[in-house]
């Protein structure tokens, strides 16, 4: 195999003087230099200048002002994504995950070789994330394809990471390993365990409603996150890790295990170790990505409860592979697919519970009758043989036994009607069910700007039996489908006492977040769907039983504020153009239109 022939190549040695010696072959450029060899490491990806062993002489040469000797350049690559930035804290530990994963990839007998990305953390961009998902994941992208390299490990964690570079290698098709900086853990403090962000939600709604005093919510800002790694809980950065695990481009136990356990690093040491051992024996993502394995991680959507983001996600992640994620099919499956981990949002418990409850294996040894088991991992393992014989530890408290779920449908619904032709998500697990027939006038607000200035105007003219309805905030509109759909219960209502409301938009809303809310309602109000024609005084039906959302305006009515409907300008430059020309809607991911796949 040529991989071990390389490591017998001879290299170069320190001559008494210093000097540098080259190889006793006599051949200065080494094994990888002649281009009558299938290419591979170094030689992968020459320019073409008209001359391609002079491209890779220069390619070497250059390499070399890196002090790498000529036995090392001889090996096969791994290419590192590193996406270590000072505006990503939940990557923090991104350097020592990549010292790590160097140990593995030098373990095995190839060079390993890092290179930057585009790094998104949630809090840290505007408009917000989603709206540069695509460009990591096209950046991502390309730096993959471009560059020489035999296999990769991607390394992602915040939210829109994991799906950007799911993307990436999808579309590279290069053998891939996905490896997370996992999860912060939960700290008490003051007898009461808390993480990002579920606990900030509920906090901030406190303090809104006045239960709280803003000497406290100024020192709990500093309780919340208080170890590197993504939010406890089992927000959108745990479900796509949860996922990306399910999908097989990670092992079970590299979802969940913390940030800051022993067990992350050599989870790291293994990644690179993996990409070694795919560029023996690739396996493409393209061969992984069948419709059994998109369907395995829908119904893991499902069972963990997890984040609506993961929707949108999962049809951009499928869109690459020429799949696509149906929302008639996620309902159903949703339908026959019982919640079955108590983690936060939905539930009690915090990731590091899930790590030790059993993770993965467990949950999915639970779900196995509902699983195709014949889905291959990187290694090429199926389903099956990854969650083995049942015979593994389990805490009950945390993942619950098929038959006594935490509850016996899926999460998520899918929601059409008259205000939502193509679809609306609607997560019942986080949901107040008292509010699942809601018929009711709507309050509207025509994009975050008017959001922000009136809902705590004292003379806002809503009750608590209104449904809240925001516009001009899905993935073409200038905001870029922030995580806004968790509408603020309106200052005056929540000091009263209330807790939910019926709230819709077409944005998403963050996967540590609960309430009464319909999300991605499809097409959004910026391409001139129904939602853009809806006004304050106008009624909506929300039926959770019967999957409907519809506004209740008679068809003259609106086809008169159709004939008067105005799109906002487009914007002229830069990446806000290419996304505004190409974005699809939420039901196809949200993604750039001309990166799908065909089917
Ligand atoms: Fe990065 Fe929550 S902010 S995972």
């Amino acid at each position: 195999m040529w991989y071990q022939d390389t490591a017998s190549t001879p290299g170069p040695t320190l001559g008494g003087a210093g000097m540098l010696n080259l190889p006793a072959t006599g051949n200065p450029f080494g094994r990888t230099a002649r281009m009558s060899d299938k290419p591979h490491g170094l030689g992968r990806n020459t320019s073409n200048y008209g001359d391609r062993d002079f491209a890779l002489y220069l390619r070497r040469s250059f390499a070399k002002s890196m002090g790498y000797s000529q036995r090392m350049l001889d090996k096969p690559v791994v290419g590192i994504a590193d996406t270590a930035s000072d505006y990503n804290n939940c990557h923090r530990t991104v350097p020592e995950l990549i010292e790590a994963v160097r140990r593995g990839v030098l373990s095995e007998g190839a060079l390993p070789l890092g290179f930057p990305t585009v790094s998104l953390c949630e809090p840290s961009l505007s408009p917000c994330s989603m709206h540069y998902r695509n460009l990591m994941a096209l950046d991502t992208e390309a730096m993959l394809s471009a560059q020489p390299m035999d296999a990769a490990v991607l390394v992602g964690g915040c939210d829109k990471t994991v799906p950007a570079q799911l993307m990436a290698a999808i579309s590279a098709d290069i053998p891939a390993v996905m490896l997370v900086t996992g999860p912060m853990l939960a700290q008490a403090f003051e007898g009461e365990r808390l993480s990002a962000c579920t606990d900030c939600r509920r906090y901030w709604a406190r303090y809104r409603a006045g239960e709280v005093t803003a000497e406290r919510i100024g020192e709990l800002e500093g309780k919340l996150a208080t170890t590197a790694g993504t939010c406890g809980v089992m927000g959108t950065a745990s479900t796509m890790a949860c996922i990306a695990a399910t999908l097989g481009f990670m092992p079970l136990a590299g979802a969940s295990a913390p940030a800051v356990h022993a067990d992350r690093l050599r989870i790291a040491e293994e990644a690179g170790a993996q990409a070694v051992r795919l560029i023996k024996n690739p396996i493409r993502p393209s061969q992984m990505m069948t419709q059994g394995n998109l369907d395995n991680a829908v119904r893991v959507l499902l069972a963990l409860g997890g984040s609506t983001n993961a929707v949108v996600h999962l049809a951009a992640i499928a869109g690459r592979a020429g799949l696509s994620l149906d929302l008639k099919r996620l309902d159903a499956l949703s339908e026959e697919t019982p919640v079955l981990v108590d983690l936060k949002p939905t539930g009690e418990g915090y990731m590091e519970d899930f790590h030790a409850a059993g993770g993965m294996r467990a949950l999915l040894w639970e779900l196995r009758d509902l699983l195709d088991l014949t889905t291959i991992d990187l290694d090429g393992v199926s389903l099956a043989d990854r969650i083995g014989d049942g015979s593994h530890f389990v805490d009950r408290r945390i993942i619950r036994a098929f038959a006594e779920p935490v509850s016996p449908v899926g999460g998520l619904v899918a929601l059409f009607g008259s205000l939502a032709p193509e679809g609306a998500i609607l997560k019942r697990s986080a949901a107040t069910p008292s509010l699942f027939e809601t018929e009711a006038r709507c309050m509207v607000f025509d994009g975050l700007e008017d959001l922000a200035n009136r809902i705590d105007d004292p003379e806002l003219d809503v009750t608590a039996q209104d449904i809240l309805v925001l516009k001009y905030a899905g993935p073409r509109s200038p905001s870029g489908m922030p995580e806004a759909g968790y509408l603020p219960i309106p200052k005056k209502l929540a000091r009263a006492g209330v807790k939910d409301m019926v709230r819709m938009s077409d944005c998403r809303m963050s996967g540590t977040a609960f309430g009464t809310i319909v999300l991605h309602i499809a097409p959004e109000a910026a391409v001139g769907g129904p939602l853009a024609l809806v006004q304050t005084g106008d009624r909506i039906r929300l039926s959770v039983k019967d999957r409907k959302l519809d506004l209740l305006v008679a068809e003259d009515e609106m086809a008169r504020r159709r004939a008067a409907w105005q799109p906002a300008p487009a914007p002229k430059r830069g990446w806000d153009k290419l996304v505004y020309d190409q974005v699809t809607q939420a039901p196809l991911g949200a993604d750039l239109a001309f990166l799908r796949a065909a089917p």
